[in-house]
């Protein structure tokens, strides 16, 4: 397999708001960002993937951009930006921005202008429909944040299509001018020195009406898809060697090989949702389910055996738009800091390239939501809106439990550096609170204790950049029928790595003498500092337990593996 820099790479999503303010506003900035490069270069991490910095009126955290081409107010200046560069570059790390093309801000320039006639030079910039004949909205898409995802405009008396919020209109990839304003915006960001994107939901920008104007979900993956992300890379990716990972919503493995076969000339990977989506029945995100571990299991498995040597997976299970891993796939009260390091196998010692989203490496949970006046995401506001008030389809004791459990809150809270008031996140007010838990879950304790979270993700870490077999290996899954163990293997050649994890409070044993013959493996790393090889291959798992076996003779000067 080819080897490739971003595959070898480990990425941090910083999500600009939250992470650290440096003037007292309550709001983070770049120039706070700037002031923890040191950590992040500790941490280890080789790419900083930052979250929408742009102009904007921030009706969706800057998810909804003005002005592509301009700092967002509250996060600095362009002189920030630059400086955030260079100390990213300085140190060695690279950097990823957010590409937030499907849809602009309803206040950027172009709409401004596309909605006042149908003749105006950005008429076509923005997707504009007439009313049905008998009145009303084109079609019956909805709004993937609550309501019909069209927006009525008398001016031109005509319909825009949002499939967010009606301040994010979504532009028009059918009209080549518009193709063409964006592949010159990202030149513009490249020139600055930025080293890949993130592409805000991708998959979205080709829509069909053609099909079935009635129909729902047309606007995934639409007809010229791939043919404008290729476009794109001809004229702007390629022979520059950047990382790209699409956000690809509904996106299936054999898609995720058309977004990825290096032969075919889009991404280098994509963020898929399908293991997002398992603890959510019939009625989607809210209708929510008891999370299975088997389910998680069989998904990334698939997912694995699919994409080895066709294409090229991305690793998360937490990001700015998801619940807090270990609250949703640990136990965040029992085996806080077991269930974190156990989240980090899996996300490490799979073949992709692994995401940590900022406070992650702390083990940071979600939020208690206590009631309305927590909320700060547009998402679950209006949802609670729509289905508790107009439709009544959840009860309020429902929906407030789902978004306590999946709202993105959760994970939009302050980074948590010390247990200092606000959690040195802030001098001011922030503007979402802080998780009361930030007096013991914070990186200050953290750094100065062997034994913490942050100091297992810098193990993890170094161990990726010395062994090839963590990036390469081929993945074997094991007890693939076992009710509470996610075990695999990789394998590169004579190297092998054993991975074992007891995903349940419960001691559970495990066998492996059939698999790891005595004496040939040794320990690489267990989340229990006190683990031990057993000569005969039989163990007892504790509580959300995990080990990692390696079968080389593996030269390091520390042989603690503890994590330390
Ligand atoms: C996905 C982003 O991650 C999310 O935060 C945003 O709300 C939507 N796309 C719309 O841009």
């Amino acid at each position: 397999m080819e080897r490739q820099w971003w595959k070898e790479a480990v990425v941090y999503q910083i999500y600009p708001r939250s992470f650290q303010d440096s003037n007292g506003d309550g709001i983070g900035d770049l120039a706070g960002i700037s002031s923890r490069l040191d950590y992040l270069k500790h941490l280890g991490v080789d790419v900083l993937w930052i979250s929408p910095f742009f102009k904007s009126p921030n009706d969706d955290n800057g998810y909804d951009i003005s002005d592509y081409r301009e700092i967002m107010t509250e996060f600095g200046t362009m002189a920030e930006f630059d400086e955030l560069v260079a100390g990213i570059h300085a140190r060695g790390m690279k950097l990823v921005m957010d590409l937030v093309v499907n849809h602009s801000s309803d206040e950027h320039a172009w709409f401004q202008a596309s909605r006042q006639s149908r003749t105006n030079p950005w008429a076509d910039y923005y997707i504009w429909k007439d009313p049905r004949p008998e009145g009303g909205p084109p079609n019956d898409w909805q709004s993937i944040f609550s309501g019909s995802a069209w927006e009525y405009v008398p001016e031109r008396g005509q319909y825009y299509l949002h499939l967010f919020s009606p301040k994010q209109p979504d532009l028009n990839w059918d009209n080549p001018a518009v193709r063409r304003e964006i592949h010159e915006m990202m030149k513009f960001w490249l020139d600055k020195g930025v080293d890949g994107f993130r592409m805000d939901v991708i998959n979205l920008i080709s829509k069909s009406f053609a099909a079935d104007p009635e129909g729902e979900d047309l606007y995934f993956q639409g007809p010229r898809l791939h043919e404008y992300l290729q476009e794109m890379n001809r004229n702007v990716l390629a022979g520059r060697n950047l990382l790209t990972v699409g956000e690809c919503p509904g996106a299936s493995p054999e898609d995720a090989i058309d977004f990825t076969a290096p032969e075919r000339g889009e991404l280098t990977m994509i963020f898929t949702f399908e293991h997002m989506d398992l603890d959510s029945g019939p009625g989607g995100k809210w209708d929510f389910r008891e999370f299975a571990m088997p389910a998680l299991r069989e998904n990334l498995s698939r997912w694995q055996l699919s994409l080895h040597e066709r294409g090229w997976n991305s690793l998360y299970l937490n990001n700015h738009d998801q619940p807090r891993m270990v609250s949703r796939f640990g136990d965040d009260r029992r085996y806080p800091k077991e269930s974190a390091k156990l989240l980090a196998h899996v996300v490490h010692f799979l073949e992709g390239t692994p995401y940590i989203y900022q406070g992650e490496e702390l083990g940071m949970t979600n939020l208690n939501i206590e009631g309305l006046d927590d909320l700060r995401d547009l998402e679950s506001i209006n949802a609670w809106h729509d289905l508790v008030e107009a439709r009544s389809l959840f009860t309020p004791e429902h929906m407030m439990e789902a978004i306590r459990r999946k709202g993105r809150d959760n994970a939009r809270t302050p980074m948590q550096w010390d247990d200092s008031p606000q959690a040195g996140f802030t001098t001011g007010q922030p503007w979402i609170r802080v998780n009361p838990n930030y007096q013991w879950i914070n990186a200050a304790q953290q750094l100065s204790d062997p034994d913490s979270v942050l100091q297992y993700y810098r193990r993890i870490l170094s161990l990726r950049r010395e062994l090839p077999v963590m990036v390469y290996g081929r993945f074997e899954p094991l007890f693939p029928d076992h009710p509470s163990l996610f075990a695999w293997e990789r394998i590169l050649g004579e190297e092998r790595l054993i991975v074992v994890n007891n995903f349940s409070a419960e001691p559970t044993p495990v066998d492996l003498s059939g698999i790891a013959r005595q004496g040939e493996f040794e320990l690489f790393l267990a989340n229990y500092s006190d683990f031990r090889l057993s000569p005969d291959g039989r163990y007892e798992l504790r509580p959300y337990e995990g080990f990692v076996l390696y079968n080389e003779a593996h030269e390091r000067e520390d042989q603690d593996v503890s994590g330390r």
